[in-house]
């Protein structure tokens, strides 16, 4: 059951960190897993900010993380609680999750690594990068049996760079950011703005699938593993130099952007921010108008790409502008 609660919060940290900022909770169902639940608390904090307070019934707020994790106490040392699903203390071999290793685990993630690039052209240093990240021993610690580190894809001269929160399943499968579900949409949406997804560039602020306590599910990264990749991502928007930079989601944007103080969706969409020097428009992520395929979600959407469209100098025709109307 414990496994079950763990797997909710996730789910819940998952669905916030792409906007989503309630959910409803039917009062029957907040009774079983009041019940369910028995002496430890829903909660926990992950690195990123984790629902710490009981759930509310109808349409509640996912409420927002209590503090900084260094004023959180440690799992291991505060009894009742979930475990921080941020760190544990040793490394991990990469060796099968379910085997004699203990179930959970998360490599420790040091301080970013210094680089340097060799002189050359684009082509030159974005190889350079990639073969960097793709051998780094500390992101290939955390990969299970058969998956493989995740570097960006598409295009070096894209106008258009779309930054995305860390591969899931499917992508440290095969290797590619956005290639499940929310990256079928992404590839959508890329067609709708009248491109291939060959044509721009995509790339997360995490390269590696965070852990989970179990193969399935998906986590947002957390501080210090974005700390750690995050340099990887600017490096590639500074080889890439694209027009505009459209970050997906509230994780995505935060980890890119560095915003202050937990932002909510409907706090930063709508303005322009930069990395490092390049425009950059917040709309939420793929998976969120998946899970809420509301009219107005989709619509907010294609307003933010037809902005970035605009900003970047692309051409729209009538018919996209009236997708919505
Ligand atoms: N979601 C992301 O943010 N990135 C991916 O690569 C896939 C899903």
């Amino acid at each position: 059951m414990k496994r079950a609660l763990l797997q909710l919060v996730e789910e819940l940290k998952r669905l916030k960190s792409t906007g989503v900022e309630a959910v409803s909770v039917s009062e029957e169902s907040l009774a079983s897993l009041r019940r369910r639940a028995g002496s430890f608390s829903i909660g926990g904090s992950g690195g990123d900010g984790a629902a710490s307070a009981p759930l509310k019934p109808g349409g509640s707020s996912i409420p927002r993380d209590s503090g900084p994790a260094a004023s959180r106490p440690h799992p291991d040392t505060a009894p009742g609680k979930l475990p921080d699903l941020a760190f544990s203390s040793g490394p991990v071999s990469s060796g099968n999750p379910g085997g004699d290793r203990p179930a959970f685990r998360v490599a420790t993630v040091p301080q970013p690594v210094p680089f340097t690039l060799p002189d050359g052209d684009k082509r030159t240093r974005w190889e350079a990068l990639r073969e960097l990240v793709l051998t780094s021993e500390i992101c290939n610690a955390h990969l299970r049996d058969g998956c493989q580190v995740v570097f960006g894809v598409g295009s070096l001269d894209a106008d258009i760079f779309f930054v995305g929160e860390a591969p899931g399943a499917d992508e440290e499968i095969q290797g590619e950011p956005f290639v499940g579900p929310a990256g079928q949409l992404l590839t959508r949406m890329i067609k709708g703005m009248g491109m291939e997804r060959e044509e721009v560039y995509i790339g997360n602020i995490m390269n590696w699938r965070p852990e989970m306590p179990s193969p399935t599910g998906n986590r947002p990264p957390n501080e210090k593993e974005i700390a750690f990749c995050l340099p990887y991502l600017l490096e590639q928007i500074r080889i890439v130099q694209p027009k505009v930079v459209v970050a997906l989601g509230l994780t995505a944007a935060t980890g890119l952007l560095g915003l202050e103080g937990k932002p909510v969706m409907k706090q930063v969409r709508g303005a322009w921010h930069e990395a490092v020097g390049v425009p950059c428009r917040i709309t939420y992520h793929p998976s969120y108008i998946l899970r809420n395929g509301s009219m107005s979600a989709k619509r907010m959407v294609w307003e933010d790409l037809l902005t970035a469209m605009e900003r970047a100098g692309l051409p729209i025709s009538e018919k996209q502008r009236g997708y919505f109307t």
